[in-house]
């Protein structure tokens, strides 16, 4: 018996990827089938299904599941879900296909042909709806509720077989971790206890404080980053990558992390997303999730704690994997170190708290950025790409 949580739903990890030997023959197949152009976010969530991360779903969500997962956080079989996993189509491509046909999924950017689905239902989702349970808005500038806005009409559901992980495998090789290899790796280090730190940042001093808080009270940390699609200012995934082995390298003591990154695409539903954060967590392998500041959110949908309080409304055995809750992260001048709302008694105003805007505008004007927020390794590389991205 493995001293890993075990995967979500009960069963075993649930790889949608076909085995390599069949893959060539299905892609023959898929060429002659109607093809459902896929957006960014639904090409990831078939990545994620690919690897066993969306552990036990078996494709795309039906109307039974949209439903209940967005009104009750759980599946039609009672099993905890907390945001729907769906694909959309415009009405007349939807009309042209009929139920059990047999479609290619296909990622609209690059033109590949990623998954079949075998249809198994067509139907129209209440956006509002979706919006108003999972996002708790329907503000069309919330990015999240934009792209359910821009989706197509009609839901198509059914079973999914993947045919190839896109370009993900070759360009993050090292990075590119999934499930059960993530499994394995813990259990060589003789991990059990393992937290994971979901970012889509590179790692400044707040981060590291919270990544060595779970080292203190776990085996070790899978630091797992965002390799999807983000939203525009966000720093793109090869300098994050790069300013994170700089923090590991010069700050963390050898074998207590692991980095690693996983291909969904955010949605900023705040609360929501952290407790599918969690649920990934889980089948990768992860007693706890780190949940700070905000974890998930964009702009000011959602109150500091949000993504804390969520998990309070969970019923017993929804998810194995915990969230290790943590207060609001900075260094204090007075306590002359970094410190926590929970840890420090001190005022506002001797705590050093830089935005992500006033932290970008330091870096673009090549002005200094405090120590005590960030690590000199971490800046130089993110000075190096502002600075690029202002010559071109
Ligand atoms: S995200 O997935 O939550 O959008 P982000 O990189 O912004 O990723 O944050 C990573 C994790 O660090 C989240 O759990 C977030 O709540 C936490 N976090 C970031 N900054 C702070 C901070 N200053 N104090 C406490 N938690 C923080």
């Amino acid at each position: 018996m493995s001293k890993l949580v075990s995967p979500h739903g009960g069963g075993g990890l649930k790889a949608l990827l076909a085995p390599r030997s069949e893959r060539a023959e299905q892609l023959r197949r898929a060429q002659g089938l109607t093809k459902v152009p896929m957006t960014s976010r639904e090409v990831s969530d078939v990545l994620m299904m690919a690897m066993g991360a969306y552990t036990p779903l078996d494709g795309f969500m039906g109307k039974g599941n949209w439903r209940r997962v967005c009104l009750d956080m759980k599946l039609k079989s009672g099993v905890f879900w907390p945001i729907p996993i769906t694909l959309s189509a415009n009405k007349d491509l939807a009309d042209s296909i009929h139920v059990e046909e047999e479609v290619a999924l296909v990622d609209a950017e690059s033109n590949e042909i990623l998954a079949i689905m075998e249809v198994t239902e067509k139907y129209s989702p209440n956006k509002k709806t979706e919006c108003e349970h999972v996002y708790r808005t329907t503000d069309p500038a919330h990015p999240g509720v934009q792209k359910v806005l821009q989706q197509g009409e009609i839901n198509l559901a059914g079973r999914v077989t993947c045919l190839s992980e896109g370009d993900y495998p070759q360009q993050y090789p090292d990075l590119y971790i999934r499930p059960a290899q993530a499994r394995a790796m813990f259990l060589e280090n003789g991990w059990s206890s393992v937290a994971a730190f979901q970012t889509r940042n590179p790692m400044q001093r707040a981060h590291e404080h919270l990544v060595k808080i779970a080292i203190e009270v776990t085996d070790g940390v899978f630091i797992h980053q965002v390799l999807g699609k983000l939203k525009p200012g966000d720093i793109p995934a090869e300098v994050r990558t790069e300013a994170i082995q700089a923090m590991i390298d010069n700050y963390f003591v050898e074998g207590t992390v692991i980095q690693a990154g996983y291909p969904i695409e955010m949605r900023y539903a705040g609360p929501r997303e952290a407790l599918l954060h969690a649920l990934i967590r889980q089948n990768y392998g992860c007693s706890h999730l780190i949940v700070g500041r905000d974890h998930a959110g964009v702009g000011n949908y959602y109150g500091p704690f949000d993504a804390h309080h969520i998990f309070d409304t969970l019923w017993q055995g929804a998810l194995q994997t915990r969230p290790l809750k943590i207060d609001i992260t900075f260094f204090c001048n007075k306590c002359f170190g970094m410190a926590t709302g929970k840890t420090c008694p001190h005022d506002d105003s001797d705590r050093i708290h830089i935005s992500g805007t006033q932290q970008r505008a330091m870096l673009a004007d090549g002005a200094p950025v405090p120590p005590e927020f960030g690590r000199p390794e971490v800046i130089e590389i993110l000075r190096k790409y502002y600075a690029e991205k202002e010559n071109t």
